[in-house]
């Protein structure tokens, strides 16, 4: 009887963390990923997780967690083409710094979308090493993005939220193939 009864415990408990599995993936992953790289915010990470999830299916590994963020990651970029052009058309003044540095944040998040492809293919065969490689200059690019707007004093630069989130995608990426190494 005594048991039996903790049979039926035992299941009731294996069946709910299984129902909730996919779901603790995402939170230990998120919480691994923000410990080893204090850029990641712990929150930032769940939630894009859960948006991208809800849209396609529940990632049920760390390799599915992996593909996920970088599709998630490529389509935060290539939406973002369209809004720099969007800026270059709104510019009022005649500001030809902010205007270069926009034209080059376009280029550079063309040159971040080829690098995650890149990055996708190594990953389907395997390849972490390139992988790291793709996802790092695909990282440093929303970088560059930022701070070149930083390199004239006085100017600000229009895609600070943006290229912080797109930095922070990057990030959590990384993170996981790092974590998929080591694992
Ligand atoms: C956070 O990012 C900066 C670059 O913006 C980098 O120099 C630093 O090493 C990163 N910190 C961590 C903890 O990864
Ligand atoms: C995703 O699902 C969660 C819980 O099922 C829900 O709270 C959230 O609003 C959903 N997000 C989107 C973007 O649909
Ligand atoms: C990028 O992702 C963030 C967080 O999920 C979202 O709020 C933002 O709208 C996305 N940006 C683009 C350009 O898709
Ligand atoms: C560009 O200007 C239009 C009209 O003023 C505005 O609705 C839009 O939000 C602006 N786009 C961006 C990316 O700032
Ligand atoms: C991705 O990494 C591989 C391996 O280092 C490299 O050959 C390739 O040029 C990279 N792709 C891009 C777009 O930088």
């Amino acid at each position: 009887m005594k048991f039996s009864l903790c049979l039926v415990v035992f299941l009731v408990l294996f069946l709910f963390e299984s129902s909730n599995g996919s779901n603790n993936l995402i939170l230990q992953s998120c919480k691994e990923a923000s410990k080893s790289d204090q850029n990641l915010s712990y929150d930032f990470c769940v939630s894009s997780l859960n948006d991208a999830s809800n849209k396609t299916k529940l990632p049920s590994n760390l390799e599915d967690l992996v593909g996920m963020s970088i599709q998630l990651t490529k389509s935060n970029g290539t939406n973002m083409l369209p809004i720099i052009k969007e800026l270059l058309k709104n510019l009022t003044s005649d500001d030809q710094y902010v205007k270069a540095c926009l034209q080059d944040c376009f280029d550079l998040y063309k040159d971040s979308l080829s690098s995650l492809e890149d990055a996708v293919v190594a990953f389907k065969s395997k390849d972490l090493y390139s992988a790291n490689i793709n996802l790092s200059a695909s990282l440093d690019d929303s970088i560059t993005c930022e701070d070149q707007f930083k390199d004239k004093t006085g100017k600000t630069s229009p895609l600070t939220w943006e290229n912080h989130v797109y930095f922070q995608l990057n990030v959590m990426c990384l993170a996981f193939v790092q974590m998929l190494n080591q694992h």
